[in-house]
């Protein structure tokens, strides 16, 4: 059991004395009672509602992004638009950040949480959590590309990259890339170094998660339980 305004500011969405002004003017409804005093002890099964719209006390957010081409995968940016100005005003306030990167002009499926435990049990290399892109590419992906990619390719700057997936699709102009890892420009990187550059690229799943491909690009929705679930499983992580 927690103080009621303990535990609303802890949505980030209002600060301690935001919320003691609000239960003041009578705003704050708990199991349909209006409360009384923000010291009320009360916990996250009650249903606490603001203005009659019920609070989610979640102890964190995980949400699924489509992210469109053109704003960066950043928390704040001085000059450009942030994946998180795509948000609403009270999920800004909470410290959600993005888990891994998409480069600006890349698009699909991106996580954002305020789990740090989560994030970076997901980007550590060793929990060799698949990422599945789908590429464009300027050229035709062939046999000899996907066995290079499988034997696991280096960059002419001497990065070594884990052996990854390469499917051709169609006439080989598109293609399904699996990495293990996150490098830098990773995708765009290793289709140059094999003349095949990439002119459109969206990632599609991170492990368990796929993108709900109803989302348009810039919309967000909450994960499920079972889809947070299944993210923490492959994290190994509890939930
Ligand atoms: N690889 C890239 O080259 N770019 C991305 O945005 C993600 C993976």
């Amino acid at each position: 059991m927690e103080r009621l305004d303990k535990l609303l500011a802890s949505t980030g969405r209002w600060s301690r004395s935001q919320v003691k002004e609000l239960v003041r003017q009578g705003r704050v409804r708990i199991d349909g009672q209006t409360a009384a005093k923000p010291e009320y002890k009360c916990g996250p099964e009650q249903n606490i509602e603001v203005d009659g719209v019920s609070v989610c006390l979640q102890k964190f957010v995980y949400i699924m992004m489509n992210k469109p081409a053109g704003w960066l995968s950043a928390t704040e940016d001085k000059r450009q638009q942030t994946v998180l100005d795509l948000l609403d005003k009270p999920l800004q306030r909470r410290g959600l950040f993005p888990v891994g990167r998409l480069d600006k002009d890349t698009t699909g499926l991106l996580l954002l949480t305020d789990d740090g435990e989560l994030a970076h049990r997901l980007l550590a290399p060793k929990s060799h959590v698949d990422k599945v892109y789908l590429a464009r590419v300027d050229g035709r992906v062939d046999r000899e590309d996907v066995a290079a990619f499988r034997a696991g390719i280096t960059l002419d700057d001497g990065l070594e990259c884990l052996p990854a997936g390469l499917e051709p699709l169609e006439d080989g102009s598109r293609c399904l890339v699996t990495l293990q890892e996150g490098k830098f420009h990773q995708v765009k990187r290793m289709l140059a170094f094999r003349g095949k550059p990439v002119l459109e690229l969206k990632r599609l799943s991170m492990g368990p998660l796929q993108l709900d491909e109803s989302l348009p690009a810039g919309g967000w929705r909450q994960l499920t339980q079972e889809e947070t679930a299944r993210l923490h499983e492959a994290a190994g992580s509890k939930n």
